[in-house]
């Protein structure tokens, strides 16, 4: 598709009206958690959630258009689906469309060092990337078709970083990160998914592969095969985050979540074939086979909300920083104090924040992106240590006062946290304790100002100082209280 400029800008404006709401075909929390008894992932867990702050990124061709990520293409009649733009008026003429991005997607600013950079320095531990999205369009140079952005018909093909999962994973991976690849199970470009004998109905295989076993045998390897290309030729992957939570066995369904009441059939892939492959290439690997209770859901996955209270298993919020998955021109971002408070929020209550960027059509994110990570990074370079190898204790928080506490020493740590950067700060502050009654020591991370402090009530009430500098004195700060 080429657009004149002037013509290509009003398209874009016109499809960032009405993104800004989210759309709300959210995945929710699993009801129950299977615990992995493997070793090796038993380990890679725990280590993953001393982790606690992510970064996800949702990107592809898509971003050119600055639609939701695959969802346009779907023929189901709600608001995230909804089509917008010139094509909009067939489904046929739309779907067409969409899938010609691929033949101007060139996105020459790519420079994942560069979000390395960026996301270490505000304290982020962990990255995963889609590797493929519902649209099919896979972002790693695949060998099982050529709706990819290695292909000849994709113009960055002949840039030398185009592999870009490798470029990414690879970045990353030098920095220590842990490294997760989201894929997700369903394929709306491949035709032993949505046959085109039938039109698709909606996000669901269009046929019933209990009827057509061949044809769904073609696509689990299909499946597995991608899956088994990103377990081998990507260095240490830790995460296979796998979304399109559908694709199920039938007897996984749980008829009280409205989406999954509109799976009809069978879609069963073989998880235990596709772990077994992905842990003998990769020992441990943590399998987050997203809302499909059981084995291969190692941690469950609350979207776009963080529980009100811990969970009993391994859990990750995973959040947009802006209004979408995708890369939406002037998306509004969230502040860094809303996701300082968000973090403080998750990680009291035991879990990770995966925090969601979308990387626009030249390869680079938003310039407020950057900003926004930088006082996220000011801020965890004084307050981190509250938040990394800790568990979440009870009674958790009380008011907006949160508590962690570290995993290995008789430390707590009460933050107080505003929503924002207009935090008023109080002359003192409660800090509940449940059970710990000898406190030896309370500092404000920051300041080596000396504390008063008193036992009250069920814990102490701290007196905050006239004069703390204003590099403490922010939207959130942290007491340490050795016991
Ligand atoms: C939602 C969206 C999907 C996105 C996912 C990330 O389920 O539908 O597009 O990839 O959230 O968690």
């Amino acid at each position: 598709m080429k657009l004149k400029p002037t013509i290509y800008l009003i398209t874009i404006f016109a499809y960032s009206l009405g993104l800004t709401r989210l759309h709300a075909q959210q995945h929710h929390m699993s009801a129950s958690y299977q615990a992995p008894t493997d070793p090796a992932v038993k380990q890679k867990i725990a280590e993953w959630q001393d982790l606690k702050f992510g970064l996800f990124m949702h990107w592809g061709p898509y971003s050119q258009w600055g639609v939701v990520e695959s969802w346009s293409i779907c023929p189901e009649d709600e608001g995230w689906t909804e089509r917008r733009g010139p094509h909009s008026e067939t489904y046929e003429g739309y779907k067409k469309a969409y899938e010609n991005l691929q033949t101007t997607f060139n996105p020459v600013k790519f420079n994942p060092e560069k979000w390395v950079a960026a996301a270490k320095n505000a304290g982020m531990k962990y990255m995963v990337f889609t590797t493929k999205h519902h649209d099919g369009f896979s972002m790693f140079d695949t060998k099982q078709t050529d709706y990819k952005i290695t292909d000849g018909k994709t113009p960055f093909s002949s840039n030398p970083r185009a592999n870009i999962t490798k470029e990414i994973f690879n970045a990353f991976q030098k920095e220590d990160f842990m490294v997760g690849a989201y894929f997700s199970k369903a394929d709306w470009h491949n035709t032993d998914y949505w046959w085109p004998y039938f039109p698709p109905k909606d996000r669901n295989v269009n046929y019933d592969p209990a009827k057509y076993p061949e044809r769904w045998n073609k696509f689990k390897d299909f499946t597995f095969n991608q899956i088994e290309e990103l377990m081998t030729g990507y260095g240490k992957v830790d995460i296979l985050w796998l979304d399109g939570g559908w694709v199920r066995p039938r007897n996984t369904i749980d008829t009280a979540i409205d989406w999954q009441r509109g799976i009809k059939f069978e879609q069963d892939i073989d998880m235990g074939k596709i772990a077994a492959m992905g842990r003998k290439h990769q020992p441990g690997l943590i399998m987050v086979d997203r809302t499909v209770t059981g084995p291969f859901e190692n941690y469950t996955t609350p979207e776009q909300e963080v529980p009100d209270q811990p969970l009993s298993n391994p859990w990750e919020t995973c959040m947009t920083m802006g209004n979408s998955w995708s890369y939406v021109p002037d998306d509004k971002y969230k502040s860094s104090a809303e996701i300082i408070s968000l973090l403080i929020k998750v990680v009291s209550r035991g879990g990770n924040l995966l925090m969601n960027i979308g990387p626009g059509p030249d390869g680079d994110w938003d310039p407020a992106v950057y900003e926004r990570l930088n006082g996220v990074g000011d801020w965890m370079k004084i307050n981190g240590e509250g938040i990394y190898n800790s568990v979440s204790v009870a009674p958790y928080s009380k008011g907006n006062v949160y508590l962690t506490k570290n995993k290995d020493k008789p430390v707590i740590y009460a933050f107080l946290s505003g929503e924002d950067e207009t935090l008023q700060w109080p002359s003192s502050v409660d800090i509940p304790l449940g059970n710990i009654k000898l406190v030896k020591q309370v500092r404000l991370l920051g300041s080596s100002q000396k504390l008063n402090w008193k036992k009250e009530g069920d814990g102490i009430r701290v007196m905050i100082p006239q004069g703390l500098s204003k590099s403490v004195l922010t939207s959130a700060a942290c007491f340490k209280v050795t016991y």
